[in-house]
């Protein structure tokens, strides 16, 4: 198990922090939480403000193929897919690669990129509905956090059962009480967040032994 920045080719997003901690009431909490057509494309104020493809994955997408050494065959699952845009990239770096999505939001499954039709799954990161041992990684990007502490432990588990010490994870982090003010202002969805030791707790009691970074907001 081992921290790494396999996001590190992503391009920095600009938070309009002051904007979202005036919009975090309840209702607007409620609403992200459906992830459904409001939360990525309605208002900035209850989710992404717009979720369209740009290509932005795909340095990312040639970062991870690099990192688990992919190559075309094997099968990789983005839990937490939403349109598919890394499960796409992924199929474009590494022509061949088999590559499939999981997400909770139908919505998200229904305007996904039509490159991957047929390759996305409807079903929770919490019960994956796939054989052990049945892929050669698994990732998956800001969405573990979704789950409340029990939750995201059976999340990690499911992960480490399909792809044992193959997974990748980044989840929503703070260094210092700084960061976290900042995250506490801007947190939308996220019910179980903590400083990394509070992860790797989380992490060593489901038995993950895959790799892990955090999205932290500075
Ligand atoms: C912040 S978005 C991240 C989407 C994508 N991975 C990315 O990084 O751009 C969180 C995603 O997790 C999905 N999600 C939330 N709860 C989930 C669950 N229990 N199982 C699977 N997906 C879930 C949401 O529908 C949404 O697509």
């Amino acid at each position: 198990m081992r921290e790494v920045n396999l996001l590190a080719a992503l391009p920095a997003t600009k938070r309009q922090l002051e904007k979202r901690a005036a919009a975090q009431t309840p209702k607007n909490i409620a609403i992200a939480r459906q992830y459904g057509a409001e939360y990525f494309d309605g208002s900035r104020d209850v989710g992404y403000g717009g979720y369209s493809y740009d290509g932005r994955w795909l340095p990312v997408a040639r970062d991870m193929v690099d990192h688990f050494g992919l190559k075309p065959g094997d099968r990789v699952l983005d839990v937490g897919c939403a349109k598919g845009f890394l499960v796409k990239d992924l199929m474009l770096t590494c022509p061949g690669l088999e590559v499939f999505g999981l997400d909770i939001s139908k919505y998200a499954l229904t305007h996904c990129e039509p490159a991957v039709i047929g390759r996305l799954h409807l079903g929770s990161a919490d019960s994956l509905p796939f054989p052990d041992n049945s892929f050669s990684a698994v990732i998956s990007l800001n969405t573990i956090h979704n789950f409340d502490r029990a939750g995201a432990i059976r999340a990690m588990r499911e992960i480490e059962r399909l792809a044992p010490g193959r997974g990748f994870v980044q989840v929503d982090s703070y260094h210092s009480s700084e960061q976290r003010d900042l995250f506490m202002s801007w947190v939308l969805t996220a019910k179980f967040h903590d400083y990394p030791d509070g992860w790797l707790s989380l992490f060593s009691e489901a038995g993950y032994t895959g790799d892990y970074y955090w999205t932290i907001i500075s």
